[in-house]
């Protein structure tokens, strides 16, 4: 088969792969807000935290924190070949509370369903002026994006290792970023 025979044959998954493109971008209503994404908990998982604290005060809570993050799978598709994350890239860090009691468990900490708000972090940079935008989203309802002088931007801006994205902290991402030169060090 020659090369251009090949072509024409693959053609056909390009559009293809060009139209789960197109479904994986972050959908806004006609006010700008951001849609919540429903499907997230089927895209790709990056990592858990718990308990995770950013700042030099303990937080009191009288009851743990577990986090989730997900990626989009078409945006990961694409980190995994460049170690970047594509226009339209979207995350969700789900946060729940723990508990340690129930059913059989004796020690450590186990989700419950009580899901305490989905932060949403999406690379548009028709949109925004970093390029990124962060949203909160109460229960599922479209959320206004954050204002830039929000923390949300300072702390991704200073200590995200790729692209504002905490990459240092995402097992399977960490590695590939590193080997394509994207990741910094320094953060
Ligand atoms: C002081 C630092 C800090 C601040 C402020 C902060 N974050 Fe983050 N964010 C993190 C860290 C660290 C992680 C990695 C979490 C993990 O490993 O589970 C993270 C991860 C995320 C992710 C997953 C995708 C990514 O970018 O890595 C989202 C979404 C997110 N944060 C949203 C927000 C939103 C929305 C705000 C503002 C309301 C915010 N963050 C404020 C430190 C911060």
């Amino acid at each position: 088969m020659t090369i251009s025979t090949a072509a024409m044959l693959l053609s056909p998954l390009f559009l293809l792969l060009d139209a789960t493109n197109a479904l994986a971008a972050p959908k806004y209503n006609a006010a700008g807000e951001l849609i919540a994404p429903k499907d997230y908990r089927e895209w790709v998982f990056l990592s858990s935290g718990v308990n995770m604290n950013y700042s030099e005060t303990p937080i009191g809570m009288d009851h743990a924190m577990v986090d989730n993050v997900f990626v989009d799978p078409v945006s990961w598709q694409a980190f995994k070949k460049t170690g970047r994350w594509p226009e339209g890239t979207t995350f969700v860090k789900e946060s729940r509370v723990g508990s340690s009691k129930g059913s059989i468990n004796k020690s450590g900490i186990f989700q419950t369903e009580e899901r305490f708000d989905l932060e949403v972090h999406v690379r548009d940079s028709k949109r925004f002026k970093t390029g990124w935008g962060f949203f909160i989203h109460e229960a599922d309802k479209p959320a206004k994006v954050l204002p830039a002088n929000t923390s949300c931007y300072s702390c991704h801006i200073t200590h995200g290792a790729v692209q504002t994205t905490f990459v240092q902290f995402y097992p399977t991402a960490r590695p590939i970023a590193i080997k394509a030169g994207t990741f910094d060090r320094r953060k």
